[in-house]
């Protein structure tokens, strides 16, 4: 008999339970968090107070995450396209996780979590790079949760560089056209190592994907909600890991 986790999700419209089989956590879970600007904008308060609470959420989205069993954690932060934003956001937005990491860290570290970055990091401010570079070597040898920043990530360019990188090594013969896999193209992905993401979330009512893990997404389960990401808690999570439970996942083929 399949062991059964009670939650209880705490709504407006009252307390319900929430099944969770224990047996099908999704093992990669990657959420594009969006809506900050907005749930600040609702309260008559500029759009970087919504970045700084949507900090939090990242904070408790991580520990719920980890409560629950999930492997990989996948947080789109920054895209490749969020430069396009007022040069005051992009700044305030590159000093987060410097803020975020120095609060943090030390617990991540206790909790086990690793820390990864996904993206160019090359392209980051030195503070933003820097902050990212220590909270990952500090994290290095820990087995827990994958907690993995898609900072400065852009599901294109990924590709992009992919692809000339892979051009490259034929070019000096490294590397035979034949040799150019599934496997191969996983492997070469930032997200090498990890598996897909099971589940993607994303909130604030946009149901679109924003450049994010083009390749990696092409069989998750998509789970889109209102809530704007600094509201967003456990209940949230476990709704929707509630929902990809019900789902079907038949990869093209029958059940
Ligand atoms: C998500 O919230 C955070 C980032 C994209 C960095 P937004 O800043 O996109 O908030 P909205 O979509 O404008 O409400
Ligand atoms: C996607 O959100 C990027 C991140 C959450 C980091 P955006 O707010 O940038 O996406 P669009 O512009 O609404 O598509
Ligand atoms: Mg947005």
């Amino acid at each position: 008999m399949i062991k059964r986790v009670q939650a209880w999700l705490s709504r407006k419209d009252g307390q319900r339970p929430v099944e969770i089989s224990p047996d099908n956590i999704p093992q990669h879970v990657a959420v594009i968090m969006d809506g900050n600007g907005r749930w600040a904008k609702r309260r008559g308060l500029p759009r970087i107070v919504g970045h700084q609470n949507g900090m939090k959420a990242v904070k408790r989205a991580t520990i719920a995450a980890d409560e629950l069993g999930v492997k990989y954690l996948t947080m789109y932060a920054f895209s490749t396209e969020n430069w396009k934003r007022p040069k005051e956001e992009v700044e305030f937005l590159m000093r987060l996780p410097e803020e975020f990491l120095a609060i943090e860290l030390d617990e991540l570290i206790a909790k086990n979590v690793q820390v990864r970055v996904m993206g160019d990091t090359d392209g980051l401010p030195s503070y933003t790079r820097r902050a990212m570079e220590e909270a990952v070597a500090r994290t290095d040898g820990n087995t827990g949760l994958i907690l993995n920043f898609a900072l400065n990530y852009g599901g294109r360019k990924e590709i992009e560089d992919c692809m000339r990188s892979l051009g490259q090594e034929i070019q000096t013969g490294a590397l035979s056209p034949e040799d150019i896999t599934t496997d191969l193209i996983n492997d070469r992905l930032l997200s090498g190592g990890m598996p897909d993401p099971d589940l993607l979330i994303r909130t604030s009512g946009e149901m679109r994907l924003s450049n994010f893990m083009l390749w990696q997404l092409a069989y998750s389960e998509l789970w889109f909600t209102d809530v704007y990401w600094p509201e967003f808690g456990k209940e949230h999570l476990l709704e929707a890991v509630a929902e990809y439970q019900r789902r079907t996942r038949r990869y093209g083929g029958l059940k």
